[in-house]
């Protein structure tokens, strides 16, 4: 199977986590474009979506899909979304797509969070994949070195503004061996807006795609 085989294949078993009627939270990237795709198959059963892009928002509106401001939407049951890596307690690096900070409010919303994945996903240690930083614009300098003070090697990601209107410093060499303590420290340097780690609000249910087929990993 290609790898885009299955990310389709795990979009498709995320419908089973959607519930009917009521407004579910979407995320971003090229595994949740598939989940939207089959999403549309059902758009009669569910209400309609937040979104956590604009890129999302308009494939969600290609489909029919009303999409709700966040700001109306008491309760959102389910979150589906992907992610660059994922740990074996649940926690994640995401934003390899710069959406990491409407992501991250979502996420927070929402009862329960469902991780698509293919299985290159899946890391013993969170690091590998440079861990995204999204950045008020005046604040780069201060971050990029407390960031260094921290271990890692930030670099800006070039030419790249958030939906948001900021920007991303993306870390690399990092080994990231107590994830919640990390998001914690770096939640802490001022001109931080986010930090695509989700330890603290990590995923309660991972949807993996493997050639044997689609597996799924839940998380206390
Ligand atoms: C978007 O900002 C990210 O958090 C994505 O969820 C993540 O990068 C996974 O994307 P793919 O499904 O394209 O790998």
């Amino acid at each position: 199977m290609t790898q885009d085989e299955l990310k389709q294949a795990v979009a498709h078993a995320a419908l089973r986590q959607v519930p009917q009627g009521e407004i579910i939270g979407v995320g971003t990237g090229s595994t949740v474009n598939f989940f939207i795709d089959a999403l549309a198959t059902m758009k009669d059963k569910v209400r309609g979506a937040v979104s956590s892009s604009e890129r999302s928002t308009e494939r969600l509106k290609a489909h029919g899909i009303e999409v709700f401001d966040l700001n109306v939407v008491e309760r959102i049951p389910v979150y589906v979304d992907g992610a660059d890596e994922i740990d074996p307690s649940g926690a994640m690096i995401k934003g390899g797509g710069g959406a990491l900070t409407r992501e991250k409010i979502i996420a927070e919303v929402a009862d329960r969070f469902v991780c698509i994945v293919d299985a290159s996903k899946l890391v013993p240690v969170l690091g590998k994949f440079p861990l995204p930083v999204e950045v008020v614009p005046m604040a780069r300098e201060l971050v990029l070195r407390r960031l260094r003070a921290l271990g890692g090697e930030p670099r800006l990601r070039e030419g790249y503004i958030t939906d948001n209107g900021n920007v991303i410093l993306d870390v690399h060499g990092l080994a990231i061996a107590n994830p919640r303590e990390f998001e914690s420290s770096i939640n802490q340097i001022p001109g931080v807006v986010t930090v695509g780690l989700f330890a603290h609000r990590g995923a309660d249910l991972a949807l993996v795609g493997t050639a044997t087929g689609v597996q799924e990993h839940a998380y206390v």
